[in-house]
């Protein structure tokens, strides 16, 4: 079934969702499994597919056709979803993506409802930090545990370049007044473009530093509104630590990945022994980690995608608004992961960029 975006969707309300069986191969068990020996305990919500950036390799500069208000999950129908998954499917940690999940007026109210939850679970926002200035404080005395903040360039003629918007200033303002609320780890997502930024990357680490940041790198996906992803254009792990090794030593970091997509360095000014940090280097496309994976995501019209690269979605909103109970909207959930893929493909020559763009899914 198609609708407006044309995003194909599991529409389980053409059949009456309590009456959804589980396949006969899937074992017994509340937990998000797949397949393939994994278990999703991770869960990405996206609050809004709006955005007030309009990154060149997320959207397209006009901007996406956004869905009515009506359409997106309300507070109450996140805390519900959010309740199941914790209480019953296994989430521990639970992150709000977007778009750009500031633009939400109720976010505060979502956090906090979702932090007070009985087992309450980690919260975390990944947000561009547009707005963040007047709202940090709020969002600590909600109870948000974690910060990530994409920023790809510090210098206002490539950021406005990289995302067509001159707001540079608004996201160090917003990064600042997360510190003083008192965020600490404060995590920077960069992803370099060449030809645009690729030469930014031991300045970006080197600010990062300075700043008490976490800088990681992530390489571009092909999840692009423009589709013009190529691989030769994408800046590779392996080109990242090349070109911060001009001005640092790596080496690897020895704490356990354990299900963490970031590959940690540590960093020392080249020649030096002080450790002055660590970096990040996702290597999503030319080192996948999806053996590893961890993740369920859920779209902000509240449909279950089990990858970023999904064709297909288990929409949970429709059987909530029509009175499902919570063991129904658990066993959709659950069917929609069991159905997850080995892999997302991006390697394989068959492989299909997914209809929907990273800001209608949620990165
Ligand atoms: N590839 C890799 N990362 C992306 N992001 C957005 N689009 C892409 C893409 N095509 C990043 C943003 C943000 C996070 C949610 O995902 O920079 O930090
Ligand atoms: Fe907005 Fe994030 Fe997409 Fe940039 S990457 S346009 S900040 S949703």
């Amino acid at each position: 079934m198609t609708i407006a975006l044309g995003i194909p969707r599991h529409r389980p309300s053409a059949v009456d969702p309590s009456s959804y069986r589980l396949p006969a191969d899937r074992p017994g068990s509340d937990a998000l499994i797949d397949r393939f020996g994994r278990a999703a305990t991770d869960l990405r919500i996206s609050l809004t597919d709006k955005c007030n950036l309009r990154c060149t390799y997320c959207m397209p500069a006009e901007g996406l056709p956004s869905q009515p208000v009506d359409a997106l999950m309300t507070a109450d129908e996140i805390r519900r979803l959010v309740g199941i998954a914790v209480s019953t499917l296994g989430v521990r940690q639970v992150r709000f993506t977007g778009g750009e999940p500031l633009l939400r007026a109720d976010l505060v109210d979502i956090v906090a409802a979702c932090a007070s939850l009985p087992d309450r679970p980690e919260v975390s926002l990944t947000t561009n930090a547009i707005g963040l200035a007047s709202r940090a404080g709020k969002l600590a005395a909600a109870g948000l545990d974690r910060l990530n903040v994409s920023l790809d360039s510090l210098h206002p003629d490539v950021f406005a370049l990289l995302t067509r918007r001159p707001f540079l200033q608004r996201v160090l303002d917003g990064i600042e007044a997360a510190g003083h609320a008192g965020f600490a780890g404060i995590k920077i997502n960069a992803v370099l473009v060449r030809g645009v930024n690729d030469t930014q990357a031991a300045e970006l680490l080197d600010w990062s530093l300075r700043s008490g940041h976490q800088l990681r790198f992530i390489e571009q996906m092909p999840l692009d509104a423009d589709r013009s992803w190529s691989r030769e254009g994408m800046v590779t792990a392996a080109e990242t630590r090349e070109s911060l090794s001009a001005h640092f030593d790596l080496a690897p970091d020895t704490v356990p990945r354990a299900g963490a997509p970031a590959e940690l360095w540590q960093v020392r000014r080249r020649g030096h022994h002080r450790l002055l940090g660590v970096v990040g280097i996702i290597a999503s496309v030319t080192e996948p980690f999806c053996g590893d994976c961890r993740r369920t995501r859920l779209t902000a019209e509240g449909g279950v995608r089990n990858c970023l690269f999904a064709h297909d979605e288990t929409d949970l909103l429709t059987p909530l608004r029509a009175g499902a109970d919570d063991d129904t909207l658990a066993r959709l959930w659950q069917g929609e992961m069991w159905r997850k893929a080995a892999g997302h493909g991006v390697n394989s020559p068959g492989f299909v960029q997914p209809e929907r763009t990273m800001s209608a899914i949620g990165g």
